[in-house]
């Protein structure tokens, strides 16, 4: 027996990076998974990438007809949604004086907004079905603390950890766990992002933030997307059962709480 043997999971923003590797972890133990992103193509592309076990849905988490509409297409090729993963995410940095409206709307919308209404809609789901459903939120270290330059998506992810509090202890009246993982900083295209924001506004050399951040932390290295599956398919399986509302650092030692 695989430990998500028979199950079907949805994961928002699963074309690249932690959700991708997620899909295919989810996959090697038994599950089959919608892969739903906003870039469809590459979506396309991963759901190929894997094989029959996935299906590729178009998704802006941002509107509510998208999120209807990729709930309705996973639901009706994969028969249900037994595990939820919101994983889609934008990143901003600027100093505090320098944040537009636009930029934090942006955000706020994707990471916020985006995270509660795909929840919502997916818990609908669960709740109509009577299925005892997992639900993961990906937070990060951003929303344990501040950062002088990135006071938006620390701000997005602090929220995200009090939602995954609100709708932990809303949810599990209908037997529906909800939890969250909070990474530290990982390697991959996400990070090429913030590393070329850094070198705008701190001055480095490109690749210097990577490296600087990479060797702070206490394990020695950043993350690989792969470091976070383990912890992705427990909070799936029945051995979290028990665990509800709950915040997990998966981080290097970056943050203790
Ligand atoms: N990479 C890190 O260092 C790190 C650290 C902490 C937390 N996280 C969190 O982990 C998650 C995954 O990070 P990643 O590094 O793989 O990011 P990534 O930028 O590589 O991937 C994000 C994915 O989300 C999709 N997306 C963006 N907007 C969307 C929308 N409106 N609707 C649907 N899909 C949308 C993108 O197309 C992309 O495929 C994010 O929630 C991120 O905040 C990442």
């Amino acid at each position: 027996m695989k430990r998500l043997d028979g199950k079907s999971a949805l994961i928002t923003g699963a074309a690249r990076g932690i959700g991708l590797a997620f899909a295919k972890a989810y996959v090697a133990e038994g599950a089959r998974v919608a892969i739903a992103d906003i870039d469809f193509e590459r979506a396309c592309e991963a759901a190929a990438e894997i094989g029959d076990a996935a299906l590729a849905v178009h998704l802006d988490v941002t509107e509510q007809d998208s999120i209807n509409a990729a709930v309705g297409q996973t639901v009706e090729s994969l028969g249900q949604i037994d595990i939820l993963i919101n994983n889609a995410a934008v990143f901003t940095a600027a100093p505090i004086v320098e944040i537009t409206h636009e930029d934090y709307q942006r955000v706020f919308d994707v990471n916020v907004a985006g995270t509660l209404f795909t929840l919502q809609a997916v818990a609908r789901h669960m709740i109509e079905r009577g299925l005892k459903g997992k639900i993961i939120n990906m937070a990060s270290q951003a929303g344990r603390r501040g950062e002088p330059l990135v006071g938006v998506y620390c701000a997005s992810k602090a929220a995200v950890i009090s939602l995954t509090q609100s709708a932990g202890l809303g949810l599990i009246t209908h037997g529906i766990n909800v939890n969250a993982i909070a990474p530290g900083v990982v390697d991959g295209e996400h990070w090429d992002g913030v590393d070329a924001l850094f070198a705008k506004y701190e001055g480095k050399p490109p690749g210097q933030k990577k490296r600087e951040v990479g060797s702070a932390v206490p394990i020695g290295r950043m993350a690989q997307a792969e470091d976070l599956t383990g912890t992705a398919v427990f909070l799936a399986s029945r051995d979290a059962d028990y665990i509800v509302a709950q915040t997990y650092n998966v981080d290097g030692g970056n943050w203790m709480s």
